[in-house]
C-alpha cells in the first residue's frame, strides 16, 4: 500500500501523496499527481455521466491516483471503469484506491494511452493530461466507440487565452484572443481543435457541456458518426474581428480570409437537454455545481463572445453599474445574460451601439441618483 493521506470526495474515498496540489494548474508536487480544486471538475463528471446512461464503459486515460476513475465506479451505477496511467507509481495509488472502495467494477491499467486505444474502445474516454491535451486527442477518439463521449481538460490556460500566442498557434494551429473575451476564446479553440481532429476520422460532434473554471477549460462532447456529422462539425469553425476602437465583434466562416483570431468552434457550448436533466445533490462541492448549473442553464449559447464590465467602463469612461442591473436593463431589448466565465461577463443578442447606449443611459442614470443624494 503506498503512502498518503486519504481524502474524501462525496461518498468516495481517495488515497493521495501527502504532498499534493491544493489549486492551480496540472504539475506534478507528489510521487503521484492529485489537486484537490479538481474536485469540481470530477463531481462534474459524476453529475453528467449519472444522466446519460445506464450502463456504460468508461476509460480514464490518465487517471494518476484514480480519483475520477474510484468516483465514476463508485457513484455513477452500471459503468465498467479501466483507471490507466503510464506511471508504475501511479497505478499503486489506483489499485489501493480500488482496493479501498471495494469496487468490481474498476479495474486499473498500466499503458501509454496511446497503445491503450489502439487495442480497446469505450462508451466514454476521459482526458485530463498535464497541460495540453493536443498530442492525445487522435489517440482518445481512436479509444471512443460509436456514438461515444470524449470528455477532454486543458490546463495550457496561458496559450489558448492568447498569453503565449506563439505556443498557442503550435499546438493548435489557432490565433488566439486576448482581453476580457480570452477565456471564451480559449474554450472555443480546444472544441475547434477536437472537431478538425474528429473530422480526419469522418466523425463529428455535439457539445454537452463545456466550461472554463480555476485554471482550465473542460469540454464533453458526443461523438457523431459519419462525413456529413464531420462536415456539418466543420461549418461551426470560424474566424471572428474584434475593433477595440468600437467594441464591435464579427465572426465569418472558415473561408472568409479578411478575419484573423482562430479559428474557433462558435456553435453551441453545451445541449440544452442534457443542462436540463443534470442535478447537482450528492456532490462534494454541491454549491459550486448549484451555481454553476444555474449559470451555464441561463447563459446565452447561440451568442458567441461575451462583454465584460471592464470593457465597457474602460470604453465609455462611465462608471460601471451593477451588472445585474444592466443585464435586466439589456432584457428589456433583447436577450441578455450572465456567463459562467467571470462574474462581470454577460452575452447579449444586441448589437454593440445598443449595448453601449443602454450601458451610458445606466451609467448616467445611476450617477445622477447619486448626486441627487
Ligand atoms: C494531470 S495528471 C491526471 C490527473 C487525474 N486525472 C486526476 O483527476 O487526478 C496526468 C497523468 O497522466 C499520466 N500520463 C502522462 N502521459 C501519459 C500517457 N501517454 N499515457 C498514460 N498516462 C500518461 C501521468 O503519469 C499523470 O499521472
Amino acid at each position: 500500500m503506498p503512502e498518503g493521506v486519504v481524502v474524501r470526495e462525496a461518498s468516495t474515498d481517495i488515497l493521495v501523496p501527502e504532498t499534493h496540489s491544493l489549486h492551480g494548474p496540472g504539475k506534478k508536487i507528489g510521487p503521484v499527481f492529485f489537486n484537490r480544486q479538481m474536485a469540481f471538475n470530477r463531481d462534474v463528471s459524476v453529475m453528467l455521466l449519472r444522466t446519460l446512461s445506464k450502463s456504460m464503459t468508461v476509460a480514464d486515460a490518465m487517471a494518476a491516483t484514480g480519483s475520477r476513475s474510484v468516483r465514476i465506479a463508485n457513484e455513477v451505477p452500471g459503468t465498467e471503469v479501466v483507471a490507466n496511467d503510464m506511471s508504475p507509481e501511479a497505478v499503486e495509488y489506483i489499485d489501493a484506491n480500488i482496493k479501498m472502495n471495494s469496487l468490481s467494477n474498476c479495474e486499473s491499467s498500466n499503458c501509454d494511452m496511446h497503445s491503450l486505444f489502439t487495442e480497446r474502445s469505450f462508451d466514454y474516454v476521459d482526458l485530463d493530461p498535464f497541460g495540453s491535451p493536443a498530442h492525445f486527442i487522435q489517440s482518445s477518439i481512436r479509444g471512443c466507440r460509436k456514438k461515444g463521449i470524449l470528455a477532454i481538460t486543458a490546463t495550457d490556460t496561458a496559450p489558448l487565452a492568447g498569453a503565449h500566442a506563439g505556443k498557442c498557434r503550435r499546438r493548435y494551429q489557432c490565433e488566439p484572443i486576448r482581453g476580457y473575451m480570452c477565456h471564451e476564446g480559449g474554450l472555443r479553440i480546444l472544441m475547434c481543435t477536437i472537431a478538425r481532429e474528429l473530422a480526419k476520422f469522418d466523425r463529428g460532434m455535439t457539445p454537452l457541456l463545456s466550461f472554463y473554471a480555476d485554471h482550465y477549460f473542460r469540454t464533453y462532447v458526443r461523438v457523431e458518426e459519419g462525413a456529413d456529422a464531420a462536415d456539418r462539425s466543420l461549418g461551426s469553425l470560424g474566424y471572428m474581428h474584434y475593433d477595440p476602437s468600437t467594441l464591435e465583434r464579427s465572426i465569418s466562416t472558415l473561408s472568409d480570409s479578411e478575419h484573423r483570431l482562430g479559428p474557433f468552434w462558435l456553435g453551441p457550448l453545451h445541449s440544452k437537454d442534457v443542462l436540463a436533466s443534470l442535478s447537482s445533490e450528492d456532490t462534494s462541492e454541491e454549491r459550486r455545481c448549484v451555481k454553476m448549473l444555474d449559470l451555464w442553464r441561463n447563459e446565452i449559447d447561440s451568442e458567441v463572445f461575451l462583454y465584460d464590465m471592464s470593457e465597457l467602463s474602460s470604453f465609455t469612461k462611465m462608471s460601471p453599474p451593477k451588472i445585474d442591473d444592466l443585464v435586466d436593463e439589456l432584457r428589456m431589448h433583447g436577450k441578455a445574460a450572465k456567463t459562467h466565465m467571470s462574474p462581470t461577463s454577460f452575452k447579449t443578442d444586441l448589437e454593440t451601439k445598443d449595448v453601449l447606449g443602454v450601458y451610458r443611459e445606466l451609467s448616467d442614470r445611476m450617477m445622477a441618483a447619486k448626486n441627487s443624494v
